[in-house]
């Protein structure tokens, strides 16, 4: 069969490049570029708008028909069925578990959950204060001061107990940041929960009294996991492979990930939802924020609106829609000022020309803050369930690249704009 190709010509010469066109499973072709930089050029591309910087087979996202598959599953069919542990499992080792796997694989999560001791300590290092992101970074990144035995990412077997380690701890990690912010005793995780309770029971027991996870809120929070856990080639993803690219070792590699997962245009964006709405602060605002969002000179966005590659709707979106109803109805919460200020927003700017021409529709975060807020999540810890969800996928990613017989380390290249070659100038001179 023949392979596809795609010439490049140019104005000033007869020069033509033919480059091979790759096609995948699924989605868009892809041209092949590596030889060009043989020719004497690079293509530019800032913010990778049009590159496939890796082959995966892991997520697959249409933005234009708004689908987003796990291995292959549809999410709606996973976020319906599944649980987030399963869906850890797939992402990881690329098919649906059977019952025997499954059990074994959440027994040695669950197994691994508690923190060496010492990382209680450095805890205390910290500011009361600080962002939960912050102490997210640092206790990721320090767990490969405490776990070097499994800190080589080219032993397929120390690959294998980071990622246990990794998706059990980061939720200990996680709930920890928030207890040592409120003063409050860190509690140890309890093996009789599963995955989402057991992260409830670390945020919300004291050791003073009996606390009892609400299962439909679990099934939420869960749900959130589920929804959350990979998103193929976003930033943090990028992020953590370009990272362990490098042949960093995993802990490294998703600490790097949960920095870049921060940031307010990515995993910052539920937490900022959520401010966004407190400063809209009444009904009556709305039509006002709604008019600075499309005043460029404002600086201000909808947060929780437009997707990089959702064009049409958020599939993830729809699904927490109809989360975000549920919970709000199990906590008798309709009636809550800044949800109603959320479900007003969303009504309108779904029906105004500026975000319809756009195709700026509500996405997962604008939900998922929502739903977290009725949680008792506070704000500040948003972006760390976030992070603690993508965990799965970061595993997945990284493991993937690094087992990949293609392994090569992330070099891109750049257009120089910068001054050309000019003499030193003595100080005294200048
Ligand atoms: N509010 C108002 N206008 C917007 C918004 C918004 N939230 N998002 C995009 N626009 C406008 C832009 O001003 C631009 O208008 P123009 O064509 O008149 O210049 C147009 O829509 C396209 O915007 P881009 O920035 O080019 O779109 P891009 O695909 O690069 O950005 C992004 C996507 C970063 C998500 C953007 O929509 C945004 O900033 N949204 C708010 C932050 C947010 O919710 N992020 C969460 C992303 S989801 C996730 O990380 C899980």
């Amino acid at each position: 069969m023949s392979q596809r190709t795609a010439k490049i010509s140019f104005s000033d010469s007869d020069q033509v490049i033919e480059l091979p066109v790759l096609e995948g499973s699924m989605g868009n072709p892809v041209i092949d570029i590596r030889a060009l930089g043989g020719q004497g050029y690079f293509t530019f591309d800032p913010g990778f708008v049009a590159t496939a910087s890796c082959a995966s087979s892991i997520t697959f996202i249409d933005g234009e028909r708004g689908l987003l598959y796990y291995r292959g599953y549809p999410i709606e069919q996973l976020a319906q069925h599944s649980d987030f542990m399963e869906v850890a499992y797939l992402l990881l080792r690329g098919e649906l578990p059977t019952a025997q796997q499954k059990a074994e694989f959440v027994n040695t999560v669950r197994y691994h959950t508690m923190l060496h001791d010492q990382m209680a300590v450095f805890y205390r290092g910290f500011r009361r204060d600080a962002h939960p992101m912050a102490v997210m970074v640092s206790m990721v990144g320090a767990m490969s001061a405490f776990y070097a035995d499994s800190a080589n990412p080219f032993d397929p077997k120390q690959r294998d107990i980071a990622a246990y380690r990794l998706l059990a701890k980061v939720p200990t990690i996680a709930a920890w940041s928030y207890k040592y912010n409120q003063g409050m005793p860190f509690m140890y995780p309890q093996n009789r929960y599963d995955y989402a309770e057991n992260f409830l029971y670390m945020m919300f027991a004291t050791p003073c009294e009996e606390y009892v996870p609400n299962p439909i809120l679990a099934k939420a929070l869960d749900r959130i996991l589920i929804l959350h856990a990979d998103h193929e080639q976003n930033a943090s993803t990028s992020t953590v492979r370009v990272a362990g690219s490098s042949g960093a070792n995993p802990f490294a590699c998703i600490a790097a990930g949960i920095a870049s997962l921060w940031g307010p245009l990515h995993g910052g964006a539920n937490e900022a939802v959520l401010k966004m709405l407190e400063e809209i602060g009444d009904v009556s605002r709305i039509g006002q924020a709604i008019e600075r969002a499309k005043d460029k000179s404002s600086g201000f966005r909808l947060m929780g609106f437009g997707h990089r590659v959702y064009k049409n709707m958020d599939p993830r979106a729809a699904i927490m829609r109809k989360t975000c109803h549920e919970v709000l109805d199990e906590l008798g919460l309709h009636d809550d000022p800044l949800f109603r200020i959320a479900l007003k927003l969303e009504e309108i700017a779904l029906q105004d020309d500026y975000f319809i021409q756009r195709k700026l529709y509500p996405n997962v975060d604008f939900y998922s803050g929502i739903v977290l807020r009725a949680l008792g999540i506070p704000t500040t810890m948003f972006t760390a369930i976030f992070a603690l969800a993508r965990t799965a996928g970061w595993v997945a990613q990284w493991h993937e690249m690094v087992s990949a017989a293609e392994h090569k380390i992330a070099r891109p290249r750049q257009l120089y704009t910068g001054p050309q070659r000019r003499d030193y100038v003595p100080i005294d001179r200048r």
